[in-house]
């Protein structure tokens, strides 16, 4: 290990040697600094530019799975531009600490370094709300919750921690924000947008970019990922790609729709410098994203301007109609895709792109443009002179100054839908309150999807706080006493004060398109019980999404909307207590699947309609 914590390799040392040897002699940094090895093969992305072969440049332009890595020499061999971890891709799937996650970025860094170049990795994650893959690290509520607070300011501060977090594990590209405006919430996906209207959407997602990348792009910055470009948020149901009812659909909208509801939010994300945008898997009137330049090379790059790179999503590019995988990367990277996400097959991919050329489907132009940009946010991000972990981030994941941001995004993304005085409670005073519900002690359905792993999962899944947990600690010294019965809902108890906790399962993309927004029959009877049992009765609901709660609200005197708030717990205690709801509906909230599609403007009566939440408080 060296002064600086970084572990350098026999490999990378030996490397070095050549250098001096070969080259006159650079300026010696002391053994140890390994940042000016890799600078020791160009110094710019013009410089690299020129240096590099054809089959170089074809794999900076290659993203590769850590999965999927056969040999991590191969990363050296073929001077892969960048590795990704998915939902779930930690160093030994999915979960591992904060520091098992830097050893295993900065191993694969280092095997960059070796190239002959020496250009670095720029390493991707979907740090989608908190560096959600990384066990004890900090998770926000989802971006639903977020726009449920509207406070821009706020979703920058918790974008800033989450990149202090993602800094430290050693990577410095988050595909994040999403920055999609969902138009039906039988979307599986429709939590990971900031809300229905792109109003909401642009100053959110602008603020995110800020909070991750910072005024400009720099060592501490990560790059943002504005996604899915463009109209993932606007497919018809029952359009659904790959086997799902909606998601990666067909957005069956004239170029007037499309550009009012969808593009609003990129041309914030690019005023704001972001530096990637990730292609959508949906279609446009039928035109697959992954392959339409008229939207990514005319619009994106040229009418809006963008100078960052352009990703293909996981495995995108295999979407499109052209017969073989050759031709789907060249239409693709002709389309104006300069990444592509393959995930696996790395070696068929450059040769896809090598072969297109040489075969000129590709003109080497694109590819050089490509390689261009890619290279330049390299060096913006100063990967060059500091291409491993800053170890000092590394002890701050999931610190208690962090889950206090994380406390207060779930605060004010909290919306009162219904209130018969019951709220707020009060710690004075000698009463009973009985807890129930599937997710009142259960921190994997408060977090949901893109936690830990892919689609979530339920139980003690990381470090955080559960609302019962919370609800102890708040209740702690006073005169209140409280018992959770769980699930165990029909056992013998009596109380002043219900509370239920319940709602959605944890779900992630397409596996999580509902026909039904059901509430649930566990919900519902666990519900009932709750509150059959008790004076008077608080409803919390998890969910990603409205879920039918029109038959539900008569049982409860209160209802509460806390979308999937995170890690901590105690944000709706806060506020149960007399905190103050803040949250205001980002979607309009309907009575009836049958509402579906239902956005403001529509003509249609939703049972809680976009802006709504209640302030007693
Ligand atoms: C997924 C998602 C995308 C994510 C990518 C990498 O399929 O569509 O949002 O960034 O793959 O995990």
């Amino acid at each position: 290990m060296f002064a600086n914590g970084n572990r350098l390799s026999l490999r990378l040392l030996a490397r070095f040697a050549v250098l001096t040897m070969g080259a006159s002699l650079i300026a010696v940094t002391p053994v140890g600094t390994p940042s000016a090895l890799a600078a020791a093969g160009c110094t710019s992305a013009a410089d690299c530019l020129s240096k590099l072969t054809l089959s170089e440049k074809a794999g900076q332009m290659t993203q590769v799975a850590n999965s999927y890595i056969r040999n991590k020499n191969d990363i050296t061999t073929y001077g892969l531009g960048s590795v990704l971890s998915g939902g779930g891709g930690g160093p030994n799937g999915a979960g591992g600490t904060a520091s098992q996650w830097a050893d295993m970025v900065d191993d694969f860094q280092s095997y960059a370094l070796s190239s002959r170049l020496g250009i670095p990795l720029i390493y991707g994650v979907d740090a989608v709300h908190g560096h959600n893959n990384v066990q004890a690290a900090t998770l926000f509520p989802h971006h639903i919750g977020m726009g449920a607070t509207r406070n821009a300011t706020l979703v920058q501060q918790t974008e800033d921690v989450t990149r202090q977090e993602v800094l430290g594990t050693g990577i410095h590209w988050t595909f994040g924000p999403c920055v999609c405006v969902p138009r039906d919430d039988r979307w599986g996906r429709t939590y990971e947008g900031y809300g229905e209207d792109p109003s909401i959407v642009s100053p959110l997602g602008q603020a995110a970019v800020r909070g991750f990348q910072g005024p400009s792009l720099g060592t501490d910055s990560v790059l943002a990922t504005a996604k899915h470009y463009i109209g993932d948020g606007g497919t018809r149901f029952g359009t659904g790609g790959s086997g799902y009812l909606i998601d990666q659909g067909d957005a069956q909208l004239t170029e007037t729709e499309l550009r009012a509801v969808h593009l609003q939010p990129y041309q914030s994300a690019i005023s704001a410098g972001v530096g990637s945008v990730m292609v959508s898997y949906s279609s446009w009137n039928g035109t697959k994203l992954h392959g339409d330049s008229y939207l990514i090379n005319t619009v994106l790059k040229g009418e809006l301007a963008f100078s960052g790179f352009v990703v293909s999503d996981w495995g995108g590019i295999r979407q499109l109609p052209d017969a073989t995988y050759a031709d789907q990367v060249a239409h693709a990277v002709n389309a104006g895709i300069d990444m592509i996400m393959v995930p696996d097959d790395y070696v068929g991919t450059i040769n896809a792109i090598v072969n297109g050329v040489n075969t000129g489907k590709i003109p080497q132009a694109r590819v050089d443009d490509a390689v261009t940009r890619i290279l330049t946010a390299k060096f913006a991000l100063d990967l060059f002179n500091h291409p491993f972990t800053d170890r000092t981030y590394t002890a701050q994941v999931g610190s208690a100054a962090h889950r206090a941001v994380a406390r207060q995004a779930v605060r004010e993304s909290l919306v009162l839908l219904k209130n018969n005085g019951v709220l707020p409670l009060t710690r004075i005073g000698t009463y009973h309150i009985v807890v129930g519900g599937k997710s009142a002690d259960n921190l994997g359905y408060q977090l949901g999807g893109w936690s830990i792993s892919w689609q979530g999962g339920g139980g003690a899944t990381t470090t955080g706080t559960t609302f019962w947990q919370a609800l102890q600690q708040a209740t702690a010294g006073t005169n209140i006493t409280v018992q959770n019965v769980g699930t165990k809902t029909k056992s013998r108890y009596s109380g002043d004060i219900g509370i239920w906790v319940g709602g959605e399962t944890p779900y992630a993309e397409g596996r999580g398109d509902s026909s039904t927004l059901a509430f649930g029959n566990d919900n519902s009877t666990q519900l009932s019980d709750i509150c059959a049992r008790v004076t008077t009765c608080i409803a919390i609901l998890y969910s990603g999404r409205p879920v039918i709660i029109t038959d539900q609200l008569p049982k409860a005197n209160a209802f509460v909307a806390a979308w999937l708030p995170g890690t901590e717990g105690a944000g709706i205690t806060d506020v149960l207590f007399g905190g103050g709801f803040a949250g205001k509906l980002p979607v309009s909230w309907p009575t009836a699947v049958t509402n579906e599609p239902i956005n403001s403007g529509d003509g249609k009566t939703a049972l809680f309609p976009l802006g709504y939440g209640l302030t007693p408080y």
